[in-house]
């Protein structure tokens, strides 16, 4: 039987997402179908190990760092609508060498790079954004979250799976071994209650109280005044974490630590809080900086910003708000 599938350009086209746009993210897809057989080549593919470089952020850039951000800034700078890329990669936005480019793309090329080496899931985060006319500098990239027009993550996992939104919910597509995206999670949607959270629990003495508080009332489970015992899980790759939470639901936290005063918190606004910002609340759940006040609200002020992030089931969120006082 032969599968009749939807697949990425005939769901664009069937959710009103035409055109230029369309071309776009399916360039984007297609970028992604690159990097997967460079993760999944590994060794044989030069992909293990480190670069020897450090990025702007004073962090050291794995190969496939480098791989997947080559990959997609030149298959996007080709494209004519692309007026110019910034990505975790770079120190600065890189504007095409055209003009008259309609969009913008911002990226974690590589997402969870500590684990290219031993095999466990990464990812690619992507959000797109209008381009305003003239020069295209950083402040360009610097939009408010709610001014995205599109967001994605890809995961190289079990399954190579792409999670999109347009602004109008989120749809799932799984890569074939034939290379196409098919869709087949329509509309997913974050269960409002977990009993699942996600947080790095080697930090636990520099978090605030009230995420000390959370994270206690979690851990005494039916014993304590939650009434029911919880599960943790981390990844360390945000993708596969949030991606955990659109199947099954949960909480995901990187929240504010005082380790690092002028560093408030450690995943960057522009290309990893704002796109998942976005698809979690296409998806029904709530992402906020504190519990409360939402990441798409930040206003930016730098290319590779910082922020606080606690995301996922919405009651459960509600549940970190009471206990951060917010
Ligand atoms: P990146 O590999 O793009 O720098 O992002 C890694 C991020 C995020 O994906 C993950 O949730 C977090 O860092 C893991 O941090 P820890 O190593 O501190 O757990
Ligand atoms: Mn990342
Ligand atoms: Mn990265």
């Amino acid at each position: 039987m032969t599968d009749v599938r939807t697949d990425l350009s005939a769901h664009l086209s069937a959710t009103g997402v035409e055109g230029d746009l369309a071309e776009l993210l399916l360039k984007i897809a297609a970028s992604c179908v690159d990097i997967r057989k460079v993760v999944s080549g590994g060794a044989l593919a030069g992909a293990l190990g480190a670069s020897g470089n450090v990025n702007v952020q004073d962090e050291e850039q794995k190969k496939l760092d480098v791989i997947s951000n080559d990959i997609l800034t030149d298959n996007l700078l080709a494209l004519p609508l692309v007026a110019g890329v910034a990505s975790e990669e770079m120190d600065n936005c890189q504007p095409a060498k055209h003009d008259g480019g309609k969009f913008l793309v911002l990226f974690d090329p590589l997402d969870g790079s500590s684990n290219i080496d031993i095999n466990a899931p990464v990812g690619t985060i992507f959000s797109v954004l209008a381009a305003p006319s003239g020069e295209i500098t950083d402040a360009a990239f610097l939009q408010d979250g709610r001014k995205q027009l599109a967001a994605g993550y890809v995961l190289y996992g079990g399954q190579t799976m792409l999670v999109l939104t347009t602004g109008s919910g989120v749809a799932g597509f799984t890569l074939s071994l034939d290379g196409q995206w098919l869709l087949t999670h329509a509309d997913i949607k974050i269960s409002p209650d977990t009993k699942e959270f996600a947080i790095n629990m080697s930090n636990q003495r520099h978090w605030a109280e009230g995420v000390q508080t959370y994270v206690a009332g979690c851990l005494q489970g039916a014993e304590g005044g939650r009434g029911k015992n919880f599960n943790m899980r981390w990844v360390a790759a945000m993708v596969a974490d949030v991606h955990r939470i659109m199947m099954r639901g949960g909480v995901f936290l990187y929240p504010w630590d005082k380790r690092e005063p002028n560093k408030p918190g450690k995943l960057r606004l522009m290309y990893e809080g704002n796109p998942m910002s976005f698809l979690v609340e296409q998806a029904g759940g709530k992402s906020t900086t504190d519990g409360r006040n939402a990441i798409l609200d930040v206003t930016p002020t730098q290319l590779h910003q910082r922020v606080p992030v606690i995301l996922g089931s919405a009651n459960e969120i509600e549940e970190i708000a009471a206990c951060c006082g917010v």
